[in-house]
């Protein structure tokens, strides 16, 4: 392709992509696509011919868009919010057509220096203290697990120097929550320490870790010769955006000398408002923080920003540093290789600091103020409802919901929850999606789509309503 078939196509892509989102709200949200219905309509084989790009761009709108979920709607209220910005999707666009990679600071110097501007935007957006420096990964994932590498490595004095894990005399112990996401445990395992040593602190009734039951399963390993690593603390967990007291947790880790990783992928958003930050109260005691603006903020994915408070100990333990690496900048430069994973790094900034100044802070503080706003409402009508129940807490703007009619109890009750939720999810009006809270089925209303209005809230909850009726009753 020439850069003026580019410019032709481009064009073209860009109207395509502009129609999907004025029209995404006239689509089903959920896709009803049947396993390996999207494989059957496309060849089996590439082509051996060059196709014509209008081809291509057919199938989108005939193959592809019929095949997905659509986390643009108004009415999605499945997972997190995962906005793409249409400023950001542009940011996105301009970093793959500049096509360059950060290996080092010399390789592309200010796809470095505008992440550490546009990072550095972010923590003061946050309002953490200038002791934080931050880098973008792509993923909540792999910031969980660089935060776990580098805890170990703090604890066991840098093994990877030595014989690694493996010749550690004592085996090292991470403490999560029965609610940190999937990603920690996983994290956890990845980075060599063993189910055994994952522990499972209590959490209390609002679904937050207990800073009492923490200390005491440290004290308990400690006692046993093991040796306490790391705590993750979640601001804004996945089933219920519960908030672990951070201050308490920082307390016990710092006692312990435990490193505090705080996992506050999906709230983290939430700290721009100055009304959200006590939840985050505590949090200069920490080590590390994720933090996520592929959700809330509008950054589209990937992009996942890792603050810590000690670089040089991030990049000890990540640094390699072959020769063909090295240049004559590097005692001045960050080199970001050095804080993450990969070797090869896109131009994630890009899409970051495209939002933030199309949207400048105010933008995005009144979006988010909006969806809280909405979240507030839901909440108030469903627990002024006969026969419905609001679950847990409401800090942020996930409801947690159950229709619970008298006479229904346990597995009926759950039979009673999936069969409506999916039916509603099979009609096409809405996504939602149902997770188990205390060992029963229920319903999370994750508001915070872009488009999301109060309007399209109000449906969702006359549909909700008007869909319970619909079973017959025990
Ligand atoms: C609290 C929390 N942590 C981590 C993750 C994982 O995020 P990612 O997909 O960026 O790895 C999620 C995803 O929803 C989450 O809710």
């Amino acid at each position: 392709m020439t850069p003026e078939e580019f410019r032709q196509y481009g064009h073209a892509v860009v109207d395509w992509i502009a129609d999907y989102r004025a029209r995404v709200q006239t689509l089903p949200v959920m896709a009803k696509t049947a396993p390996g219905e999207v494989k059957a309509q496309l060849p089996k084989s590439p082509p051996e011919s060059p196709e014509s790009f209008d081809a291509i761009l057919a199938d989108l709108d005939r193959i592809v868009v019929p095949g997905l979920s659509l986390w643009q709607h108004p009415l999605f209220f499945g997972y997190f919010p995962a906005n793409s910005s249409l400023a950001s999707v542009l940011g996105d666009y301009v970093s793959t057509g500049l096509g360059v990679l950060g290996l080092a600071w010399q390789s592309s110097p200010a796809l470095t220096e505008v992440e550490e501007v546009a990072t550095d935007w972010l923590r003061q957006m946050v309002s953490l203290s200038a002791a934080w420096s931050g880098v973008i990964q792509d993923t909540a994932s792999t910031s969980t697990l660089v935060a776990l590498l580098t805890a170990r490595e703090r604890t066991t004095g840098y093994c990877l120097a030595r014989g690694g894990l493996q010749a550690e005399a004592r085996p090292l112990v991470v403490y999560v929550s029965a609610h940190s996401h999937s990603s920690v445990d996983k994290a956890a395992l990845l980075a060599g320490f063993g189910r055994e040593n994952i522990r499972h602190v209590a959490h209390d009734a609002a679904y937050a870790m207990r800073p009492d039951a923490l200390d005491a399963a440290i004290q308990a390993d400690a006692a046993a010769g093991k040796a306490p690593c790391a705590v993750v603390a979640t601001t804004g967990t996945t089933t219920t955006t519960a908030i672990d007291p951070l201050a308490a947790i920082a307390a016990v880790a710092q006692r312990h000398g435990v490193w505090m990783h705080v996992d506050a992928a999906m709230a983290g958003s939430a700290m721009i408002l100055p009304e959200c930050r006590s939840m985050w109260e505590g949090i200069e005691g920490a080590d590390s923080i994720v933090f996520n603006p592929h959700k809330w903020l509008g950054a589209a994915f990937d992009c996942s920003t890792y603050f810590v408070r000690d670089p040089e100990h991030l990049v000890r333990v990540m640094s390699t540093n072959p020769s063909y690496l090295q240049s004559s900048a590097d005692g001045q430069v960050k080199n970001y290789r050095d804080w993450g994973l990969p070797l090869g790094r896109r131009f994630r900034a890009l899409k970051l600091w495209f939002l933030i100044r199309e949207q400048g802070v105010s933008g995005l503080q009144a979006r988010l103020r909006r969806d809280l706003d909405n979240a507030r409402w839901l909440a108030e009508q469903v627990r002024a409802a006969q026969d419905w129940r609001v679950l847990a807490p409401v800090p942020l703007q996930t409801i947690c919901l159950r229709h619970e009619p008298a006479g229904l109890s346990g597995e009926a009750l759950d039979r009673h929850t999936q069969a409506w939720v999916e039916r509603l999810n099979r009609s096409g009006l809405t996504y939602l999606t149902p997770a188990v809270l205390d060992g029963r089925w229920m319903v999370r209303v994750s508001i915070g789509a872009e488009a999301t209005e109060r309007t399209h809230v109000e449906r969702l909850w006359a549909a909700m309503q008007a869909e319970v009726l619909k079973d017959a009753r025990p």
